[in-house]
């Protein structure tokens, strides 16, 4: 599903991000991708959905080189890979119905397929009552959940999270882990990028992790958050 091969990424300053990775992901898939803070997990993530295209190697999305896309069918690849970042990134002058159906119009979806499609995302993460609240009126769990009903309302085969609990409590953290490997189980593959040790030692899933721009551990049959 998600095949990066000899990928290495450096940045104009000439931060070098990811030397020479190779990272296979299955079709429904749970992944994390953990390592410290300037590991290299954002940027993995980024060249996945385009955010950036790697300076060397290839990335394969669902059987498409993302590199090759030209311009006009990178919406294309959006409708296959939904993210979901720290801070949520919710419109703030813009109902939880409205920053959901946002997702929509960005892929040029017809009113007709908005009004079918809002609902059902909604009612997955669990918020359905709360179409018509602001995002100030929820707490920062329920605001996660929308920003991954925004997410799946296009109904990605593939779900990116990058440091989806990061502004989470332990408990609320949990609770969307949870949701994720939930929406895991339905058919979609799950990548998380991660350096929260708690929950990557309580999931029991493969983990893929990154130092200073290199897979220094892939534990297939799920690992602890530090190997040791
Ligand atoms: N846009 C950018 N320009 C230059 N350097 C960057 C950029 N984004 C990230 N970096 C650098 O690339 C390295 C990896 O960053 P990142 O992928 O964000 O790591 P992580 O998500 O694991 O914290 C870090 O050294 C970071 O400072
Ligand atoms: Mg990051």
């Amino acid at each position: 599903m998600i095949d990066l091969q000899s990928v290495s990424m450096r940045y104009r300053d000439g931060t070098q991000a990811l030397r020479d990775i190779d990272l296979y992901i299955e079709r429904n898939e749970f992944v994390f991708i953990t390592g410290p803070s300037g590991a290299g997990k954002s940027t993995l993530l980024g060249l996945v959905y385009r955010d950036i295209v790697p300076t060397s190697g290839k990335v394969v999305v669902d059987g498409q080189d993302v590199a090759k896309l030209r311009p006009n069918r990178v919406p294309y690849l959006r409708r296959k890979v939904g993210v979901v970042f720290q801070d949520f990134q919710l419109l703030p002058r813009k109902t939880i119905w409205e920053n959901v159906g946002f997702a929509l119009d960005v892929v040029g979806a017809s009113r007709r397929e908005k009004y079918r499609k809002v609902p059902i995302s909604l009612e997955l993460v669990g918020l359905a009552e709360k179409a018509d609240a602001f995002p100030y009126q929820l707490s920062a769990g329920q605001r996660q959940r929308v920003s991954i009903a925004r997410a799946l309302v296009n109904g990605p085969p593939i779900l990116l999270a990058d440091e989806p609990t990061g502004n989470l409590d332990p408990d609320t953290s949990w609770e969307i882990i949870q949701l994720l490997r939930n929406i895991n189980k339905q058919n979609t593959t799950v990548v998380v990028a991660t350096h929260d040790r708690e929950i990557v030692d309580r999931v029991n899933c493969r983990v893929v992790q990154l130092l200073q721009g290199c897979i220094v551990r892939d534990a297939k049959e799920g690992g602890k958050y530090d190997a040791s």
